[in-house]
């Protein structure tokens, strides 16, 4: 999915990550905290998520305040990738300038070496956020261009109308349009 955030002061950067995981409490996904989204979420915990099939002519947007995940649900999630993606992981100061590819492939390789026989820590850096939609929109191509858009949201109040209609769980849901 396309993860989208932005600078307290509203400068907004994407870029992919893997979702990992999703329920009624939200999207959950996997970074290093120090990355540049890792920043950004810090000091604007508010994010956008964005997801498209082109063969089904299908997109997803999705729009929510995010909130770090537990140590323990990190912790877990890190230990069951492979042990290279783990490494990995240690390596990889993400978004740190670095001198060249050798600089990653050495100290992959004396990673590799020194945990061999055990397990490699989590980085205290890395883990994982999940995001708590307000706003979903479900937007579905037609042929004919009378494209369908229906967002779901959370009611603020008094801001519903005539063609607002209730679903389920707390949510309300409109038709846009195209
Ligand atoms: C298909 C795809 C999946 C990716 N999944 C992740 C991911 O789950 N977590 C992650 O930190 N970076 C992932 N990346 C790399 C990010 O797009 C990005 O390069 C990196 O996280 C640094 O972003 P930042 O400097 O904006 O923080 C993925 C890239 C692609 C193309």
């Amino acid at each position: 999915m396309c993860l989208a955030t932005a600078t307290r002061d509203g400068k907004p950067s994407a870029r992919m990550v893997l979702l990992k995981g999703f329920g009624s409490d939200g999207f959950r996904f996997y970074t290093n905290r120090e990355s540049r989204k890792g920043k950004e979420l810090e000091s604007n915990p508010f994010a956008s998520l964005l997801f498209f099939w082109e063969p089904l002519s299908r997109q997803v947007r999705i729009e929510g305040s995010v909130e770090r995940l537990s140590d323990e649900e990190s912790e877990y999630y890190f230990h069951s990738r492979p042990k290279s993606s783990q490494i990995g992981a240690a390596v990889s100061k993400q978004s740190q300038v670095i001198p060249d590819r050798e600089y990653l492939r050495k100290k992959n390789a004396e990673l590799e070496e020194e945990y061999k026989d055990k397990d490699v820590p989590k980085p205290p850096e890395w883990g994982g956020y999940i995001v708590h939609p307000s706003v979903i929109e479900f937007w579905q191509g037609q042929t004919n261009r009378l494209h369908d858009r229906i967002i779901f949201r959370r009611p603020k109040g008094e801001d519903t109308g005539p063609y607002t209609h209730l679903g389920e769980g707390g949510w309300v849901y409109e038709r846009l349009a195209p």
